[in-house]
C-alpha cells in the first residue's frame, strides 16, 4: 500500500497523559496552579531549597506509581511498529509511559522522573527511592548534588541536535497533548513546516501555535489519536 508519509515526528507533552491520571501544568487545576515554577523547576530553587525541591519530585515519582499507559501512548507505539517509514516520538513528558507502551525510538527531551542525576560528576542512574540532600552519588562519592533527571527552566532540553535534524527532514509532524507554551518544543511546528512537513495537532484544545497548524482535531487524547494513527496505518 502507499503510504503519503515517509518521516513523522510526533512531539507530545502532559494532556498524553491525563487521561493515565497524571496531572497536567497550566490546565486550571494543573500543576503550576499549585506551586510556584521558581519554586521547584529551576537550579535556583535547588540551590536554596534543595530539599524542597527533591521533596516535589519525589512527589510526582510516588504519583505516578501505580499509573498506567492510555490507549493514546497504545496507539503511538502501534505507529511506530507498523509505519513503513521513520517515526521518531520526542516527549516533554518525564514520567514512563510511552516505553511502557512500547515505543523505542524516543527522546525525553526534559528528563525522566525515574533517573537520578548527580550534579557534581554528571552521572546517571535509575532510581526508584525518595532522593534526599544528603544522598551520596554512588558515581563520585559526593553529597548533595543527586537530583532527579529532569530538566529545569534555565536548562538546556536534551538531544537537541537530533531533534532538530529530524525536525528538518520529516514530512509529518504531529502535536499531542501539549499547550505550546514551553520553548524550544513550541518552536518544533514552525520549525517542521518550514521544512515542508504537514503539520498536525491532537489536543483538547487549540494550542498556543494553532496557527502552525495544517490540520487541527480537538478532542481527548484516548479518543482522537487511536482513530488518527488507524488512519495514518491505512495509508493517510
Ligand atoms: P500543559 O499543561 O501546558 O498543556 C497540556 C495540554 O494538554 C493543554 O493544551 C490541554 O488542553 C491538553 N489536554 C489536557 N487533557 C487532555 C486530554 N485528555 N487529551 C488531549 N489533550 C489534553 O503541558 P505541556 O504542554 O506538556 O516542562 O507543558 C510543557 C512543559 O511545561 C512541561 O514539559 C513542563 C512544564 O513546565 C518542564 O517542567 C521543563
Amino acid at each position: 500500500m502507499a503510504h503519503s508519509f515517509e518521516r513523522i515526528v510526533i512531539l507530545t507533552g502532559a494532556g498524553l497523559s491525563a487521561e493515565s491520571g497524571l496531572s497536567t501544568f497550566r490546565d486550571k487545576d494543573g500543576i503550576w496552579s499549585k506551586v510556584r515554577i521558581e519554586d521547584v523547576a529551576t537550579p535556583e530553587a535547588f540551590m536554596r531549597d534543595p530539599q524542597g525541591v527533591l521533596d516535589f519530585y519525589n512527589g510526582r515519582r510516588n504519583n505516578s506509581g501505580g499509573v498506567e499507559p492510555n490507549a493514546a501512548h497504545a496507539a503511538l507505539a502501534r505507529l511506530e511498529a507498523g509505519h513503513p517509514g521513520e517515526v521518531l516520538t520526542v516527549t516533554q513528558n518525564i514520567d514512563p509511559l510511552h516505553e511502557r507502551a512500547g515505543t523505542t525510538n524516543l527522546i525525553h527531551m526534559h528528563g525522566e522522573i525515574v533517573k537520578a542525576l548527580c550534579n557534581h560528576c554528571g552521572g546517571r542512574e535509575p532510581y526508584d527511592r525518595d532522593l534526599s540532600a544528603d544522598d551520596v552519588c554512588r558515581q563520585c562519592g559526593n553529597r548533595g548534588g543527586l537530583r532527579p533527571d529532569v530538566v529545569w527552566f534555565g536548562e538546556m532540553p536534551y538531544q537537541m541536535e537530533r531533534i532538530y535534524a529530524a525536525l528538518s527532514r520529516c514530512d509529518l509532524f504531529i502535536s499531542i497533548g501539549t499547550s505550546g507554551n514551553v520553548y524550544p518544543a513550541a518552536g518544533f511546528v514552525a520549525e517542521a513546516r518550514g521544512a515542508g512537513a504537514r503539520t498536525v495537532e491532537l489536543n483538547l484544545e487549540p494550542s498556543e501555535g494553532i496557527s502552525h497548524f495544517d490540520e487541527a482535531i480537538h478532542g481527548k487524547a484516548t479518543e482522537i489519536v487511536p482513530v488518527y494513527v488507524e488512519k495514518l496505518l491505512n495509508g493517510g
